[in-house]
C-alpha cells in the first residue's frame, strides 16, 4: 500500500469510527455491520473503472458495498450492461433505488441490503470493489473460485500478491466530497487453474511427437518447461489471461531446431487451440489439444491446496 493509500485507509477508517475499528480488527467475530464506511467514487473514476473493465451490454455487473449505486447505474446507463449492488445500509439501498428510477435503469438494476461476504457472485461478469485492504484479501478467495475469465476492477485498495494485470493512478478533482485528490484503479482477471503437467500429441514431419509440458502458477503468473523426444527446454513467454494461454519454447526435432507457438482455451483438465511450427524443415499450423495428465500438487492458482474447488467452465 503506497502512503497515500494508507492515509485514505485511515480517514476512510476513521469515518467510520471505533466500532468499525473493533471490527476490522477481529475478521473472525465479523458482525452483518459496515466494515467500511460511505465514501463515494468519484463519477470519473467511476467511468474509467468501467472503461478499464470494457464493460459492455453482455456484461453482469456486482458492487460490493455499493454506496448510492453509482458504479451499477453507470455500467446500466452507458453500456446498457445489468446488474446489481450489495449494502448493509438501508439509507444507501432506498438512495441507490432512487437514483436507478431517475437514470431509468430499474430494468437492468437493483439493490439489496445484505452482506457482500455472503452475496452469490456466480452471476457476475465483472465485479468492482471500494473496500479496504483487509476486506479485499479476505474476499480474495472467493474471487479466486469465480469462472475464469471474470473481471475485478478495485477503487484504491490492491490484493496484496496478486499483482493486478493494469494498475493505474488517475487525477480525482471531485474525491473526499471535492477536496481533490488521484486514485488507482487495479484490474484483474480470473485466472483458470492450470498447474500440472499436460501431455498432446503434434504431428511434426508426417509423424506424431509427443510433447510434455509442466506448468507451475502463482494467480496469474505461469512458468514451466517442456520434455519432448528426450530433450528439455524452458517456455518463453508464458502468459495467462482467465481462460487463455500461450507460450513458446524452441527445441530440436529431427536434429534441426523448431520454433513452436502455442495458444489455446483451458476448459478444466483440456486445452484446445492452436500451435505454429516453424523450422528449417517443418513449417505448420495444427490444432493443439492438449490433457492434464497430473492434477496440481500445490493447490490451484498458486494457492494451498483445498481452498478451491474445480473451476467452472470460462467465460467467453
Ligand atoms: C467506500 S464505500 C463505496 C461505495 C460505492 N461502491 C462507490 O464506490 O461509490 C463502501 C460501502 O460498502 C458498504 N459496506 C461495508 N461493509 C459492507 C458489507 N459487509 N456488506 C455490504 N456492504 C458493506 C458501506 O455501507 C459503504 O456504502
Amino acid at each position: 500500500m503506497s502512503s497515500r493509500q494508507r492515509i485514505f485507509a485511515d480517514r476512510i477508517r476513521c469515518a467510520a469510527g471505533a466500532c468499525a475499528l473493533l471490527l476490522l480488527s477481529a475478521p473472525a467475530a465479523r458482525a452483518a455491520e459496515p466494515r467500511v464506511p460511505y465514501v463515494p467514487t468519484p463519477q470519473e473514476v467511476v467511468e474509467r473503472m468501467l472503461k478499464i473493465a470494457k464493460v459492455g451490454a453482455a456484461d453482469y455487473l456486482i458492487d460490493l458495498g455499493s454506496g448510492d449505486g453509482r458504479i451499477v447505474i453507470t455500467a446500466a446507463k452507458k453500456y446498457g450492461a445489468r446488474g446489481f449492488g450489495v449494502d448493509l445500509d438501508p439509507d444507501r439501498i432506498r438512495e441507490s433505488n432512487e437514483n436507478a428510477r431517475r437514470a431509468g435503469v430499474t430494468d437492468r438494476v437493483s439493490f439489496h441490503q445484505q452482506d457482500l461476504f455472503a452475496t452469490d457472485l456466480s452471476q457476475a461478469t465483472v465485479i468492482t470493489m471500494y473496500l479496504l485492504p483487509r476486506v479485499n484479501i479476505e474476499l480474495r478467495p472467493k474471487l479466486l473460485q469465480l469462472a475464469p475469465g471474470t473481471r475485478l476492477v478495485s477503487h484504491d485498495f490492491d490484493m496484496d500478491d496478486w499483482k493486478p494485470d493494469v494498475h493505474l493512478t488517475v487525477e480525482a478533482p471531485d474525491k473526499y466530497s471535492g477536496a481533490g485528490g488521484q486514485s488507482d484503479i487495479y484490474y484483474w482477471v480470473v485466472p483458470a487453474p492450470v498447474e500440472g503437467v499436460w501431455q498432446w500429441q503434434t504431428p511434426v514431419a508426417g509423424k506424431p511427437q509427443s510433447y510434455e509440458v509442466k506448468l507451475q502458477q502463482k494467480y496469474q503468473a505461469v512458468t514451466g518447461s517442456v520434455r519432448v523426444g528426450g530433450r528439455e527446454s524452458r517456455l518463453q513467454g508464458a502468459r495467462l489471461r482467465g481462460a487463455d494461454i500461450r507460450f513458446r519454447f524452441t527445441v530440436e526435432v529431427n536434429g534441426a531446431p523448431v520454433k513452436h507457438e502455442f495458444a489455446g482455451k483451458i476448459e478444466g483438465d483440456t486445452i484446445h487451440g492452436s500451435a505454429t511450427l516453424s523450422g528449417a524443415r517443418v513449417q505448420g499450423r495444427f490444432e493443439w489439444n492438449a490433457r492434464r495428465a497430473t492434477p496440481s500438487s500445490t493447490g490451484q492458482r498458486g494457492l494451498p491446496p483445498g481452498i478451491f474447488q474445480i473451476a467452472r467452465s470460462a467465460r467467453h
